[in-house]
């Protein structure tokens, strides 16, 4: 019997399973561990960060389980269209999609090219739109009747400046398509954004910058990666919400900066 008829490794008929993209550390990673602390199977998506989610995978697995990893660039179509089909084969089934992966790369209107576009709204927004479309698709199949997405975004939709213009561009975009798949879906699959503030620091920041950074905002402290994972695992559980997003960030969108925080 060839791998493709092969029964699904870790059948769980009533265990809930969700799809988490870019889960192999950082934001993803305390996503990840946080359904799974809420009984959730988590299958991790990863692209480059291979160590990273084998990790993730174990740590998930002994809170929930099982669990299993599943590689993919999302800048490929094909590549997309084949990461839910592959999940269900191995873990049976799923009823949620966490969009997390995020391609982040510096340009402004000044150094804008076609291909920084394209490669932002391939990975952050048309991936998470065929990703939902086929969650859809599989839990109609089912028979399911409830299912969730959650689409992380970023205060700085609201608060916009002219870095990261590509990025921006394709989280506005990813904040339209919530709306829209909300309404497409709806009733079987509910679709809800989660918006961090500054959470994490990067490779542009020094660590007492990212401290001061962090702080400035109205309530003095921006988003830690625990708020961020236990607002996912909330709009994952709340069954009224749909086709809105929870800014959760400290108030940091509600303040102007004229520079993106890692050039401040
Ligand atoms: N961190 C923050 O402070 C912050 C603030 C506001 C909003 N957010 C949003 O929250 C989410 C998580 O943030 P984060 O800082 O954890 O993200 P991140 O570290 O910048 O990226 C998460 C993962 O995305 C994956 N990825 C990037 N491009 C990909 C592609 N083309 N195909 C497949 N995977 C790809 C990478 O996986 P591999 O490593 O496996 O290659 C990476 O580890 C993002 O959507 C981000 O926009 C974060």
């Amino acid at each position: 019997m060839s791998y493709h008829h092969a029964p699904p490794l870790f059948s769980a008929p009533n265990q809930p399973t969700v799809l988490v993209t870019g889960a192999a550390k950082r934001l993803g990673r305390e996503i990840a561990l946080t359904l799974a602390r809420a009984g959730w199977r988590v299958a991790v998506h990863y692209r480059d960060s291979v160590e990273d989610a084998r990790k993730t995978v174990a740590d998930c697995a002994e809170l929930a389980g099982a669990s299993a990893s599943f590689r993919a660039n999302l800048g490929n179509e094909t590549a997309v269209r084949n990461l839910l089909p592959n999940v269900i084969e191995k873990l049976g089934h799923v009823d949620a999609l966490v969009n997390s992966a995020s391609t982040f790369e510096h340009d402004t209107p000044q150094t804008f090219t076609f291909a920084a576009m394209e490669t932002h709204l391939r990975a952050n927004t048309g991936a998470a739109i065929l990703l939902s479309q086929a969650l859809y698709d599989h839990l109609a199949a089912r028979g399911e009747a409830r299912g969730a997405v959650v689409n992380l975004l970023d205060q700085k939709l609201w608060n916009p400046n002219p870095d990261f213009v590509s990025y921006t561009l394709s989280k506005a975009a990813l904040e339209s398509a919530n709306t829209m798949l909300a309404l497409a879906l709806a009733p079987r699959v509910r679709v809800v954004g989660v918006a961090p503030g500054l959470t994490l620091t990067s490779h542009m920041l020094s660590p007492e910058k990212f401290e001061a950074l962090h702080k400035l905002s109205p309530l003095g402290r921006s988003s830690t990666a625990a708020d961020v994972a236990a607002t996912v695992a909330f709009a994952l559980a709340n069954q009224s919400i749909t086709g809105t997003t929870l800014l959760v960030d400290g108030g940091q969108h509600l303040m102007k900066f004229e520079r993106d925080f890692s050039l401040l």
